[in-house]
């Protein structure tokens, strides 16, 4: 049975200092519920999350990853670090990476192959148009676009446990939330694609969470659109009061 899942990415915030007492005070409220709960915080931190989350269900991911083992790649971590440090999820092709660093669908798929062929870290594939192929109405095949290239020469047998996140970016910290029906219909879209590339059974087993201004006032509704397996939650998943409130709502 395929468990929702909500994911925390806080991006570039908090100290190791700072993550360490999140850790506390989340530990402290939150109740375990039926489903994951994923922290994806910055590199620097993970080692300490990990430890702190040590014989609780509350997991821990990266927000990005290098496609090689080793190399002259300044800057970057690979694979078999993340794995050292036991991170369960990572965070692939994030629009901000797309955007900002230049990430493009090619090294995506170098990614995704590096994590399923050399870990058992679950990627979280960010998808999502930005707003003027909204407005052009060509955001489905964007998404298409976008998947095809990302996921091509990915053997069907790492598929099932990809987990893949909807984000608009015209709705990635903007507080304009995609409604609950743009959702629905993006979600089913995705898993017509999955579909088509790879069958209705694997299809069926890929969760496709929606991520962008996602709020513990907004979540309930998200999460009872059909096909919406979860979140992927930026900045409400900053203090650990509004995260564990989130994740309460979300399985109201
Ligand atoms: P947001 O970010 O919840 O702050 O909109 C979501 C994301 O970028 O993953």
């Amino acid at each position: 049975m395929k468990k929702n899942i909500i994911a925390a990415n806080w991006k570039m915030h908090k100290s190791i200092k700072e993550a360490v007492e999140y850790a506390k005070e989340f530990k402290a409220i939150y109740e375990e519920k039926d489903l994951e709960v994923v922290i994806c915080s910055p590199y620097l931190q993970l080692d300490t999350l990990v430890k702190a989350f040590e014989g609780t269900n509350i997991k821990v991911g990266a927000q990005s990853v290098h496609f090689a083992k080793e190399g002259a790649y300044t800057g970057e971590i690979s694979v078999p670090m993340l794995k050292e440090v036991g991170v369960s999820y990572c965070i692939v092709g994030h629009s901000e990476r797309r955007k900002y660093f230049g990430l493009t669908d090619y090294d995506i798929n170098l990614n995704l192959k590096s994590l399923f062929e050399d870990s058992s870290i679950t990627p979280i594939l960010c998808v999502g148009e930005n707003l003027l192929e909204r407005e052009d109405e060509i955001q489905e095949k964007i998404i298409a676009n976008q998947l095809e290239s990302d996921l091509d020469g990915i053997d069907e047998k790492y598929i099932e446990r990809l987990v893949i996140a909807y984000e608009p970016v015209w709705a990635i910290g903007t507080g304009r939330s995609a409604t609950p029906e743009e959702i629905e219909i993006m979600c089913q879209y995705i898993r017509e694609v999955i579909a088509n590339l790879y069958g209705d059974e694997v299809s069926d087993k890929v969760r496709i969470q929606y991520g962008g201004s996602v709020k513990p006032d907004n979540i309930y509704s998200i999460m009872g659109m059909n096909g919406v397996d979860g979140a992927l939650v930026g900045g409400a998943s900053l203090e650990a009061k509004t995260f564990n409130e989130l994740i309460s709502n979300a399985v109201k």
